[in-house]
């Protein structure tokens, strides 16, 4: 089975009702990223910060996966799929998808605030007070502005060998992930769908779509 890879951003739960950060009305129009999505802004305020994520949780729980996560799980009938995501949330699983790679965390899990070790949430929030099993607060299991972005590694491998590489719904401007988009083999067919006149490399194809049409398309173009 040929490799797929899908590299998706916040664009693609959009038509899940869920914000992007940089559209118009986005999640960065709202809150400053310096006071809720730092590692500053957690020393500095915990309390806003974790009411930042439990907020952005709860609108998680309520959304469900739309056309294009539930398409893009019924490729892997016909391909091996790994998905690679910015995305904190838990629509590309709850789609069935099997294969993700999560590059900025998982708003679904929380980890200590002093290891990398992480827990389920009970229903949708953590509160002040909520200890790891060694007594330190528990925070967002997420990917803060300047922190370590874990398994780049595995996403660079995995772009390098796929056959077919899809980004989906990002804006491209968030490193080191946005530069994956160079790690595919010279051989590799690239696509990106995204309804904005964002700009690509000439050999990529650009659908021109919101994701659940655009996925649609792509479906025609690489069976
Ligand atoms: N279908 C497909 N794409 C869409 C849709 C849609 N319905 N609606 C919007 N888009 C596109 C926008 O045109 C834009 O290119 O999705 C992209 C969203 O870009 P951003 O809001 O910047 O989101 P993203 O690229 O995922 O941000 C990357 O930045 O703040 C950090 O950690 C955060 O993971 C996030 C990272």
């Amino acid at each position: 089975m040929k490799k797929l890879i899908i590299f998706s951003g916040a664009g693609i739960s959009a038509e899940s009702g869920l914000s992007t950060f940089r559209d118009n009305g986005g999640l960065w129009d709202q809150y400053p990223i310096e006071e809720v999505a730092t590692y500053d802004a957690w020393l500095k305020n915990p309390k806003k910060v974790t009411e930042f994520y439990n907020l952005r949780r709860k609108n998680c729980i309520e959304a469900k996966p739309n056309d294009a996560h539930i398409k893009i799980a019924s490729l892997e009938k016909n391909f091996n799929v790994t998905i690679v995501t910015q995305n904190i949330d838990d629509l590309h699983e709850r789609a069935g998808s099997t294969k993700i790679v999560h590059l900025h965390g998982e708003i679904m899990k929380s980890r200590s605030s002093v290891s990398d070790k992480t827990y389920p949430i009970n229903g949708s929030k953590i509160n002040e007070n909520d200890l790891c099993p060694e007594g330190h607060q528990l925070r967002p299991h997420v990917v803060w502005f300047g922190e370590n972005v874990p398994h780049m590694d595995l996403a660079m491998k995995l772009i390098a060998d796929a056959d077919v590489f899809v980004i989906i719904g990002t804006s491209l401007q968030v490193y080191p992930a946005a530069g994956l988009i160079h790690a595919t083999k010279r051989e590799c067919l690239r696509y990106i769908i995204d309804p904005s006149d964002i700009t690509v490399p000439s050999d990529v194809i650009h659908i021109k779509k919101r994701g659940s049409e655009g996925v649609k398309e792509l479906m025609n173009l690489i069976k």
